[in-house]
């Protein structure tokens, strides 16, 4: 079958998700949810260690953007769909004009490296230090970083069992097409604002 011109767009080429975390100047943790991520060499530098880094885009003024400006720092954590109601508010729910965005909240722990919130119930937390910002249009800037430090479930480490047998349990959530949530191993998870109502309802 031929293929056809569209829109251009990353349907069928899905980004993982990552909830970022920022210390607030109160020093609370505020976290927004974020797609727009992949990832970089950098050249070995001050911290030493191998040079992986990510590129994050922040398409528009906003809490997160602020605070990583400020701080320098911030962390990225895996998506999972055991963290996917309270991903999807963090990514309906803007932290500028809601100051209890937080009053959902996982279990915070504090950066292994650096002075970043990170969150205990994601299998996956990495520590970024932004090295350069780019400004690529109004409001949109692309953060270049360099992985710092990160943390993984132990069991994710252990060797013996074969690595594809590690990767089913860590159940990561992709930002599929449509506005949909989709699974690692393809299944529907709602569309974007579906999950969060879990989250309301338990509330009542
Ligand atoms: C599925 C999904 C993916 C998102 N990805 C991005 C992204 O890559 N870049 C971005 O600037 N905003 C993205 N957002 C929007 C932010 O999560 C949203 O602006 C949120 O309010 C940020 O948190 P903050 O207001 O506390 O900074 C995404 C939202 C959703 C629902």
């Amino acid at each position: 079958m031929a293929k056809i011109k569209v829109r251009n767009w990353n349907d069928f080429c899905p980004q993982q998700l990552f909830l970022f975390g920022t210390w607030k100047e109160d020093g609370t943790p505020d976290f927004g949810l974020f797609c727009w991520f992949s990832y970089i060499w950098t050249t070995e530098d001050d911290y030493g260690g191998e040079g992986l880094g990510v590129m994050a885009c922040i398409g528009a003024e906003k809490l997160t953007k602020d605070l990583i400006r400020k701080n320098g720092v911030f962390s990225a954590n895996l998506v999972t769909e055991e963290l996917l109601p309270l991903a999807d508010y963090y990514g309906t729910v803007s932290g500028r004009e809601n100051p209890d965005k937080m009053q959902y909240s996982p279990t915070i722990e504090k950066g292994v490296v650096l002075d970043v919130p990170t969150i205990a119930e994601s299998p996956v937390s990495m520590e970024l230090q932004v090295i350069k910002e780019i400004n690529l249009a109004e409001g949109s800037d692309v953060f270049l970083c360099k992985i710092v430090g990160e943390t993984m479930k132990e069991e994710l480490t252990d060797k013996n069992v074969p690595f594809i047998e590690r990767y089913k349990t860590v159940k990561q959530v992709l930002c599929g097409g449509e506005e949909r949530y989709v699974s690692s191993d393809g299944r529907d998870l709602g569309a974007w604002g579906d999950p969060m109502k879990e989250l309301l309802e338990i509330d009542g």
